[in-house]
């Protein structure tokens, strides 16, 4: 049986379109959980979204499925121009009491001054693991890719496939480390000018309304569990996929190295006025 060019064209075409649609769909991936007045909003048929912040409302949305473990990939572009008091936020967090929690949020600043990005890690309820960074680009000038790697040995933080942080298990340290609450992937666009910028000195200027932060590529690698408790013990193997056991290699170490020497400003490790002790999991080689 002859199948004619035009058709097997369109075969291809289809195909094509179709993983090109499993690479990328808000429609399919998320649920628009806060300012679903046309603050938050689907575009370009799902590839994007955009959040927005108004003196009324910011807003946000979170994936419709939990993950237990798994890699997260989002590309965003931050508010540009004076952005002081918004926080562009990118995390993963359980629910119910005792939270597990992965963050990473983009304090924005006055106009021509830097954003800083703030990482945390919640375990068990516990945060107070902050480190934060300035990034080698303009994060408002064009999309970047901002990624958590979670499986049982650790915590990656990368941007745009450069590891900038860390987060180890340590087993048996006594450091609890998340590794059976599942997750959702959340993102929000909201003011907190009593503290984001220069520690809350710079407020958030309304003309300037509405801030926008665009979102794109959304990659959720992980087993999708509709319910939290429908995730099992996360380490089934479900798949053989390189984050389940991603580390740092050589090249990996020294690019962290060079982000951590060059671009960390706030590292909760040294901060002895905080910790006259230093955290268990802040001693010895960190990477
Ligand atoms: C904003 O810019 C100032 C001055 O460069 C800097 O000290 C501050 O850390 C920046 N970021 C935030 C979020 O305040
Ligand atoms: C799977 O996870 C459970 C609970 O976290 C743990 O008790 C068990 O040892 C794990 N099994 C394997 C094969 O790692």
């Amino acid at each position: 049986m002859a199948v004619s060019k035009t058709h097997a064209n369109s075969i291809l075409l289809f195909l094509a379109t179709m993983i090109a649609v499993a690479q990328a769909n808000f429609n399919r991936d998320v649920a628009i959980n806060w300012g679903g007045d046309g603050r938050a909003q689907i575009v370009d048929g799902g590839r994007g979204l955009r959040l927005s912040l108004d003196r009324y409302s910011g807003s946000g949305f979170q994936s419709k499925n939990y993950y237990l473990f798994g890699r997260f990939d989002m590309m965003i572009k931050l508010v540009p121009g004076n952005s002081a008091g918004t926080v562009t936020t990118f995390y993963l967090t359980s629910e119910g009491p005792d939270h597990d929690e992965i963050d990473f949020e983009f304090l924005g600043n006055s106009t021509g001054e830097p954003y800083t990005v703030h990482t945390n890690v919640y375990s068990q309820g516990k945060g107070d693991k902050e480190q934060q960074f300035r990034l080698w680009f303009d994060p408002t000038a064009a999309f970047h890719t901002y990624s958590i790697v979670w499986n049982p040995h650790r915590i990656i933080f990368m941007v745009d496939n450069i590891p900038m942080r860390v987060f180890n298990n340590n087993g048996a340290s006594g450091v609890p480390f998340p590794t059976s609450k599942p997750m959702r992937v959340i993102c929000s666009l909201w003011s907190a000018d009593d503290w984001a910028t220069q520690g809350g000195r710079v407020k958030t200027d309304w003309t300037k309304a509405p801030f926008i932060a665009h979102y794109r590529n959304i990659r959720l690698s992980g087993k999708p569990c509709a319910t939290a408790s429908s995730c099992g013990s996360g380490n089934d193997t479900f798949s053989n996929e390189a984050w389940q056991t991603q580390g740092l290699d050589a090249n990996g170490r020294n690019r962290i190295r060079w982000v951590q020497q060059k671009h960390m400003i706030y590292n909760y490790c040294n901060d002895r006025p905080r910790f006259p002790q230093t955290p268990h999991e802040c001693k010895g080689s960190r990477f």
